[in-house]
């Protein structure tokens, strides 16, 4: 699939997460295999072109971080424009519009993002963004406020004949939050609502089976995953496989698991410094930890580390902990091991079978703007 005139190795997308998809997760997360392309956290377009020192961090990349949308956030065309500018100069491949949501009653109290209730103002402010660069834009959407304002659709529309090149939607309303499920014939009318560009769907992806689920029962062109490449970093090159070939991966065992966190551990130390790295990281470790079976004492020490040494001595003395729980080979005793990874759908039809519908967690973070 493209966006603009980018060819994407694959139709997967990691989804924007504050505080979490950094550099060093987006590059940990590349060299995995199976990413088409990543988007930033959210960066306050006005702060950008501030230059101010937290925004900057937020759009810093490298070369083996492509393609990379970076994720806007402000009303203020000019700001806005401004900001799009710059982030072509860096040399990003897109710019990706964060949207509220739609509705006046929501703006008149302050809760919702003005932006989207006018869809002639809007329209007006993506133009402008548009006109200013060479690169796509991109917009990020909700279905809507609630159920009985699902304007998504309509906005989607609107922007396509502005010249957006891509709509990402998370099929949850805004007044939903996280709860519920995913609803996918939401995101089906998105897709019906375009002409042409590509719509990709999101939402409770956390295994190759749900991306596939979400790409047939919606019709949409790629599947943006967020919360899932906490659980599994290794679902983007499970799901390309999937798509690929139709052969399920098995999931990696333990070793591969602590590899790839300490990899990703040592890319927060080097991007963020030792001392706040460490600290960062105490946030991240325990999603790891949920597929390494009994980990309470890791789980516990792990929001404690300071520093690298702290990093390894807690991992060694969890290593040696866990293995009252392995056979010779390292891996879980049967009755330790770990079920499967599950599922969550909205959609009550078609579910597969044996797919367990849990709800995902949601890490800490200000999650109300999205
Ligand atoms: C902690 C957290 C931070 C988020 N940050 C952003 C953000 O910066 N920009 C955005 O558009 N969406 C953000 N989202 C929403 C996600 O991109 C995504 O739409 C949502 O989590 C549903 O997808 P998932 O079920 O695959 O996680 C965030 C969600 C969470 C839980």
């Amino acid at each position: 699939m493209r966006i603009g005139a980018h060819e994407l190795s694959t139709n997967l997308f990691l989804s924007p997460l504050a505080g979490y998809t950094n550099l060093p997760f987006r590059v940990t997360l590349r060299e995995l295999g199976g990413l088409g392309w990543a988007t930033t956290d959210l960066v306050n377009a006005r702060s950008l072109i501030e230059r101010n020192r937290n925004a900057l961090k937020m759009v810093e990349s490298s070369p083996e971080d492509r393609p990379l949308a970076i994720q806007l956030f402000g009303s203020v065309p000019e700001e806005m424009r401004d900001a799009a500018l710059m982030c072509e100069e860096m040399g990003a491949q897109s710019v990706d519009i964060n949207m509220g949501c739609p509705v006046k009653k929501v703006v008149k109290i302050g809760g919702g993002s003005a932006m989207m209730t006018e869809l002639d103002k809007t329209a007006a402010l993506v133009r402008g963004m548009i006109k200013a660069v060479k690169i796509p834009v991109t917009a990020k959407m909700r279905l809507g406020w609630d159920d009985d304002n699902l304007t998504a659709p309509d906005l989607a529309r609107v922007l396509e004949d502005t010249g957006v090149a891509a709509i990402f939607v998370h099929g949850r309303t805004r007044a939903q939050g996280f709860s519920g499920r995913v609803n996918l014939a939401g995101i089906r009318s998105v897709v019906k609502a375009v002409k042409s560009i590509p719509v990709i769907g999101n939402g409770d992806v956390t295994t190759p089976v749900a991306a596939k689920h979400m790409l047939e029962e919606t019709g949409c062109a790629g599947v943006s995953i967020g919360r899932g490449a906490f659980y599994d970093p290794w679902i983007f090159r499970r799901t390309a496989q999937y798509f690929e070939s139709g052969e399920l991966l098995a999931e990696p065992p333990f070793t591969e698991r602590v590899r790839v966190m300490r990899r990703h551990f040592e890319r927060y130390c080097e991007f963020y410094g030792e001392d706040h790295g460490a600290r960062l990281f105490r946030k991240v470790a325990p999603w790891y930890a949920k597929r390494f079976g009994p980990a309470k004492p890791f789980k516990q020490r792990i929001i404690t580390i300071r520093s690298r040494t702290d990093f390894e001595t807690v991992l060694a003395e969890y290593i040696e902990w866990r293995s009252q729980y392995c056979d010779e080979e390292g891996e879980l005793l049967p009755r330790f091991a770990l079920g499967p990874m599950t599922a969550s759908f909205m959609s009550d039809e078609a579910e597969p079978a044996g797919l367990n519908r849990s709800a995902i967690p949601v890490p800490k973070g200000p999650v109300d703007v999205w």
